[in-house]
């Protein structure tokens, strides 16, 4: 304890686009048009036959608590899901039902890691896994990457940083926040680094699907022993329902499900109801179409930024990020966000938010918002930047 509070809480960061979006909501709420580009989740409403299913499920009473891996069909659903889309033979038993990706992160990390132990992952990358880690007296081992990684982990990168406390590798493809996704023979040759090391692999496969013009690999397709955690907040438009899974290998299920029993008793049960809709052909095609939405945003913001002087060397091909360079505005974007928010009502995330890699340098913009709004918001820019 140092204090009142353990030294553990106060190692914990704050998520700074959590405080930039309090900020936005509040001048929202004072009339402001801000245009919001900082949040990490779509801006369309959940499709109507996963909130039909909801509603359905509320009326038959289906409110108490479920199995801790989450209730069979949904996991037998999940199962049908790897089929369909990767050609996947994976068993229901090896797939646990969690409280968003975020309840599946804490998991994995309490099985693989621990007290002097760390886990590799990337600079820039999502900001909670660090922390999830520091929470379980683990800690992230942040390798700074760059568009000549492709901004991703490399079978190179990897051996050169390995060292007597590296546990495993987590890898994010597609990434937030630079939307760069790990192609099949790299994803190969990391698995193969990483199985050569006797390490855990750990693949945050978030955002499939929402990789435009083309479909990225699962790593189960070349790693059965990889751990992969996935999510209805992304493709299915699901944030708030807090649902998510992880597939893990046989051998890892029991351990898992017991962690799950502690932690959380069960994922949300209406939610799980509700998630039984997403994968009706009726809801996977107004995801696809959600998905082409993306795909014209993408162009528009990638392009549009571009102009305005805005480094993004290698095109974001998922997710719905752009992990943009402004070294030729300011040396200080998390002072330079904030100034964007408050006089030219745009919300972005600074890149410290992901790291210290030149993250002072970096903008996350996200295009969850519509053609018209990413106009205005390129607009402002232009305007401000003169
Ligand atoms: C890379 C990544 N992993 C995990 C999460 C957590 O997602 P959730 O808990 O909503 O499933 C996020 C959320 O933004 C993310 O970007």
């Amino acid at each position: 304890m140092t204090g009142q509070w353990t030294q553990r809480a106060a190692d914990i960061q704050s998520f700074k686009v959590m405080d930039l979006l309090k900020r936005a909501k509040e001048l929202d709420e004072q009339g402001f048009d801000v245009v919001h580009m900082e949040a990490g989740e779509p801006d369309f409403a959940t499709a109507a036959p996963i909130a039909e299913a909801a509603k359905a499920a509320i009326d038959q009473g289906l409110t108490q608590y479920t199995a801790s891996a989450g209730i069979m069909p949904l996991r037998e659903a999940i199962s049908g899901w790897y089929q369909q889309r990767y050609g996947l033979d994976i068993s229901p038993q090896r797939i646990i039902v969690t409280s968003g990706a975020s309840g599946a992160l804490l998991m994995v990390f309490s099985l693989l890691a621990e007290q002097g132990r760390s886990f590799m992952m990337t600079d820039p990358g999502y900001p909670c896994n660090r922390q999830f880690l520091r929470l379980i007296e683990a800690r992230g081992q942040q390798v700074p990457v760059g568009p000549e990684h492709n901004y991703q982990l490399t079978p190179a990168l990897i051996d050169q940083h390995w060292n007597e406390i590296t546990a495993g590798v987590l890898l994010a493809s597609p990434s937030n926040p630079t939307g760069a996704v790990v192609k099949r023979d790299e994803l190969q040759a990391i698995a193969d680094t990483v199985r050569a090391k006797n390490g855990h692999l750990v693949v945050d496969e978030l955002y499939h699907g929402l990789t435009y013009g083309f479909d990225a690999p699962s790593v189960l397709e070349l790693d059965p022993d990889a751990f992969v955690l996935n999510s209805f907040s992304k493709y299915f438009g699901m944030t708030g329902w807090r649902l998510g899974w992880m597939v893990v290998p046989e051998a890892a299920a029991p351990e898992i499900e017991k962690l799950a029993q502690n932690l959380f008793i069960s994922p949300c049960t209406i939610s799980q109801y509700a998630a039984l809709a997403a994968f009706k052909p009726e809801t996977v095609e107004i995801m696809e179409q959600r998905r082409q939405a993306f795909a014209q945003r993408r162009d528009l913001l990638v392009g549009g930024l571009r102009e305005l002087g805005f480094d993004i060397p290698v095109t974001p091909e998922g997710a719905f990020y752009v992990y943009a360079g402004a070294s030729h505005l300011t040396d200080n974007t998390f002072d330079f966000c904030w100034s964007l928010l408050e006089e030219n009502k745009v919300a972005t995330t600074p890149g410290l938010d992901f790291g210290s890699n030149h993250a002072e340098k970096f903008i996350r913009f996200s295009y969850t918002t519509g053609m018209d709004r990413i106009e205005l918001a390129l607009e402002r820019l232009r305007q401000r930047i003169g």
